[in-house]
């Protein structure tokens, strides 16, 4: 069944732990994106924030690292409670190998993430050695966007890239412009997660926009 990962960052700062509780109770992951203001042009939050969710979480962490030199904080994330981590392949670039054995090495699972922008095949290299795909359907770095839908097209071409080398289990997570509306395209074409920010946090019921996702 697809899970569906609430991303924290549209999620009310002020009253944080009702939207935690909410997570629990209807959601599957929590997507929390950890941006630096030099891999993407924005800054989302960092440690305290990451570790008080901790504290309350039922569900997995699943950090989406938009940053310059992921390496460097793999341990502390995972320290501070991560279940998966995901780093881009544009940040890391000859160094996506070393960096997918640093995560696996804490005992958390690895992603690659990848902007619309480059070509699946740059990361193709590297299927065989993670545990999950994040394949951004925005670009990274804001939440409230419009999903691409060339983002379908890519999504099918990892998904067979993963069926031909005989890893078709490895999930495919989606991230960028998700709700009800385009949930069963991005399923159709091969997804397992989903991240979803506005369209559940700003929604009147977000337990139901979490149900109308799960495909
Ligand atoms: C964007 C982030 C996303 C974002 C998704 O850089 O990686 O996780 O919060 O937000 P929505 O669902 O609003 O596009
Ligand atoms: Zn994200």
């Amino acid at each position: 069944m697809t899970r569906i990962a609430p991303s924290i960052l549209s999620a009310d700062f002020l009253h944080l732990e009702k939207d935690v509780e909410m997570v629990n109770q209807h959601a599957d992951l929590f997507h929390l994106d950890i941006m630096d203001g030099t891999f993407v042009p924005n800054i989302s939050y960092g440690f305290p924030v990451v570790e008080a969710i901790a504290r309350k979480a039922r569900k997995p962490l699943d950090v989406h690292l938009m940053i310059v030199h992921p390496e460097k904080y793999v341990e502390r994330f995972a320290k501070a409670g991560a279940s998966l981590i995901s780093f881009h392949y544009e940040a890391a670039q000859e160094n996506t190998a070393a960096v997918i054995e640093c995560i696996q090495g804490q005992g958390v699972q690895a992603g690659v993430a990848i902007n619309p922008d480059c070509p699946v095949q740059a990361i193709f290299p590297y299927l065989y050695q993670v545990d999950f795909v994040l394949i951004m359907s925005v670009f990274a770095g804001f939440g409230g966007q419009k999903f691409i839908p060339e983002s379908l097209h890519r999504i099918r071409t990892v998904r067979e890239e993963l069926c031909r080398i005989g890893r078709p289990d490895v999930p495919i997570e989606v991230d960028g412009g998700i709700g009800p509306a385009n949930a069963a395209d991005i399923v159709g074409a091969g997804a397992q997660i989903l991240v979803a920010g506005s369209s559940v946090f700003k929604a009147e019921d977000p337990a139901a926009a979490i149900a109308a996702m799960r495909i």
